[in-house]
């Protein structure tokens, strides 16, 4: 069986000012009428032999959550609540010792609420041959093919086929090596070279052998979720794990942590239309266009623009003879962007904080 577990702890900041810590993009209706937790949700519980999903998430968003997996009829194995997150490697922790408690060879599939994927049934394939080399005790990532040098995702360099004892139409190959979030030089010289390719950021492993890689690679991260959740409490639904000891712990994604560090991952081809909507070119990169390839949505007037990806909630918004930008408009923050700095926005928001 296949345990999904849904990460849903951040807060989206490359998708401001419209992805806000209180409503993160991933419980926003961004790309279809489901939000994109829910249709994480749905992809997960319909692939074959899948028990019922863990969710790891944002104490704050605890009832938004609940409501939208009601809304489909899901009802989730836990819900952990974190009161700060703690990045990507400690929450999956959390989840790993959750399992591990019953049956430490549970198979967990990692995935994160915000990606979009279109072929249901490639994807079953490819977490099944995944589920396979998790079985031979990789931990297994899913390569996409980049067609950009971008620097928001993990490098794989794909090395020898593993021949499976249970082959599948798919081979997966080990990883030669993981590079999280390179510069942009060092991503062009990897498209230069060849033979690498995007983590997409979901993960097949055992609780077993994901704790044995963290406890080797981060003995500080393991010491601290084991010490939270081993003190944690539960109230109606929701699992808690210790706050002072979760606060404690350092905080670091499964990219830098366990994956960059660790000499048994596998990377299996994902053929299934991935891609994440991480950042406002990407949304654009998925969504239907005008014939300029512009995308709009609500009270937008455009002359002479091209390949822009303009929103607004409440005010009328005119483009102009522009290229390549981004308008957000929302009640209290406007965003005007070149489209090719989407990654800068991070800072944006820290600029916000700053000045709360
Ligand atoms: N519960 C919880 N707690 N979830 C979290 C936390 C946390 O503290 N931080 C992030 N998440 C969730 C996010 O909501 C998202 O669903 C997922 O974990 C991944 O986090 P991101 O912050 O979106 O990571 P990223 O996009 O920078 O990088 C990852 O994804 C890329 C592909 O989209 C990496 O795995 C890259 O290697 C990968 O290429
Ligand atoms: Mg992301």
């Amino acid at each position: 069986y296949i345990h999904p577990i849904i990460l849903s702890g951040g807060s989206g900041t490359r998708l401001w000012p419209l992805s806000r810590a209180a409503y993160p993009k991933q419980l926003l209706s961004l790309v279809d009428k489901e939000t994109m937790l829910q249709a994480t949700l749905a992809r997960a519980t319909s692939l074959p032999r899948t028990q019922a999903p863990i969710l790891v998430c944002n104490s704050e968003h605890r009832f938004l959550i609940r409501e939208q997996c009601e809304a489909i009829d899901i009802t989730p194995a836990a819900i952990y609540l974190e009161s700060i997150g703690r990045n990507t490697a400690p929450a999956i922790a959390l989840a790993a010792f959750h399992l591990a408690q019953t049956d430490e060879n549970a198979m967990m599939l990692v995935l994160p609420a915000d990606h979009v994927i279109d072929d249901q049934a490639a994807f079953a394939e490819a977490v099944k041959t995944a589920a396979h080399a998790a079985q031979e005790d990789y931990l297994v990532t899913f390569g996409v093919v980049p067609h950009a040098p971008e620097t928001g995702y993990g490098y794989i360099k794909a090395g020898e086929a593993i021949s499976l004892a249970t082959p599948t139409s798919l081979t997966p190959c080990r990883v030669q090596s993981f590079y999280e979030k390179p510069d942009r030089e060092t991503a062009e010289s990897y498209l230069k070279e060849g033979g690498y390719s995007w983590n997409s950021g979901m993960f097949v492993f055992t609780a077993k052998r994901y704790l044995q890689e963290l406890r080797r690679h981060r003995p500080d991260i393991f010491a601290a979720v084991h010490k939270a959740w081993q003190e944690r409490t539960a109230d109606i639904g929701f699992i808690r794990p210790c706050e002072s000891a979760f606060f404690a712990c350092p905080s670091d994604s499964i990219d830098y942590a366990v994956m960059q560090n660790t000499e048994q991952a596998a990377v299996v081809p994902a053929q299934f239309g991935w891609s994440d909507v991480g950042s406002w070119d990407s949304l654009w990169g998925i969504a239907p266009k005008d014939k300029n390839g512009n995308v709009t949505n609500g009270d937008v007037y455009l002359a002479d623009t091209k390949n822009s990806y303009i929103r607004t909630e409440n005010r009328l918004v005119s483009v102009i003879g522009l290229e390549d930008v981004v308008v957000i408009e929302t009640a209290d923050a406007v965003l005007v962007m070149h489209k090719s700095k989407a990654q800068l926005i991070k800072n944006a928001v820290q600029h916000c904080k700053a000045n709360d």
